[in-house]
């Protein structure tokens, strides 16, 4: 995997997006969520484990360090390069990881497979959630566990309401819009709802308060775009017009900036749901 360019060099074209989101996003944001995440799951040695929209395998990765060599855990992704990075990354973890190629609204798998099925800031992209997670619960045992996270709504994330708007002004709407996609209207009743009619009866939520650190507001922002699906546009931006931005959300987010750098809350939703039958 390639080192991030010098920050004196100014915004570069990252050459893979996937390679940006493990390097940059997985240590900051997603790694300590996918602990979380297997902690509540519950996960046990010998237990067989699918990680839906595995993305780079954070979550796999974590679930493959509990199950020992009698278990088994398998990352399922819609997107062929972080599934390359995914596989890159994992390849001398025991027990090994199998990596799959597929639209989590139809599972490669049969019936009854799996103990434990997770998926990580993942429902929110689905054009269908209650379609997906029929399908989770389909590859589950009976008593297997459903354990999905998906972050609150926007106005809970300080950080990324300032990113968004500043995206959205410099950049264009689309990027603001990109920006704020990962963080759904939805309250929990909406996350009941869905996974009920994906056929889940009893369903926990819980909200769990983190935060999200980086060294700089610019490395905030250059993190973000080289990690998002608008990486190659957002660096195509002149000097003039990133250091305008990066001076707006300095701006924005000065009560969130200290001696290390800059800090915002995250919120999430952290959803566990069991098989029964
Ligand atoms: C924000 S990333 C989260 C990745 C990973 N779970 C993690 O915690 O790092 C969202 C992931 O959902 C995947 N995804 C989106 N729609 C999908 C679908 N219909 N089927 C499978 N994966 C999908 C994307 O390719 C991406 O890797």
């Amino acid at each position: 995997m390639s080192e991030p360019p010098l920050p004196s060099a100014g915004w570069q074209v990252e050459q893979n997006a996937s390679e940006a989101y493990e390097q940059y996003l997985v240590p900051s944001i997603f790694a300590s969520w996918a602990d979380q995440l297997i902690e509540s799951s519950d996960v046990h040695e010998g237990d067989r484990i699918l990680d839906v929209a595995c993305g780079t395998g954070i979550v796999a990765r974590h679930a493959a360090s509990r199950v020992g060599a009698s278990g088994s855990v398998v990352g399922v992704d819609i997107n062929e390069g972080m599934l390359t990075v995914a596989k890159e990354i994992a390849a001398d973890i025991q027990p090994s990881i199998a990596w799959r190629q597929a639209d989590a609204t139809d599972l490669p798998f049969s019936g009854e497979q799996f103990d434990i099925v997770c998926c990580q800031q993942a429902v929110q992209f689905f054009d269908d959630p209650v379609t997906v997670v029929g399908e989770m619960r389909r590859v589950l045992t009976t008593g297997g566990r459903v354990a999905l996270s998906v972050w609150r709504p926007l106005e809970y994330q300080p950080g990324y309401v300032v990113l968004a708007d500043a995206l959205a002004r410099y950049i264009g709407d689309h990027a603001g819009e990109m920006m704020r996609s990962p963080f759904p209207e939805w309250d929990a009743d909406t996350i009941q709802t869905f996974v009920r009619e994906g056929g889940f009866e009893d369903v926990s939520i819980t909200i769990e308060i983190g935060s999200v650190r980086y060294p700089s507001v610019e490395e905030f922002v250059r993190r973000e775009a080289a990690s998002s699906p608008l990486a190659e546009q957002i660096a195509a931006v002149s000097r003039e017009v990133r250091d305008d931005l990066v001076r707006e959300v300095e701006t924005a987010l000065h009560a969130y900036i200290d001696d290390e750098g800059v800090v915002s809350p995250l919120e999430s939703y952290v959803v566990i749901a069991e098989r029964k039958q």
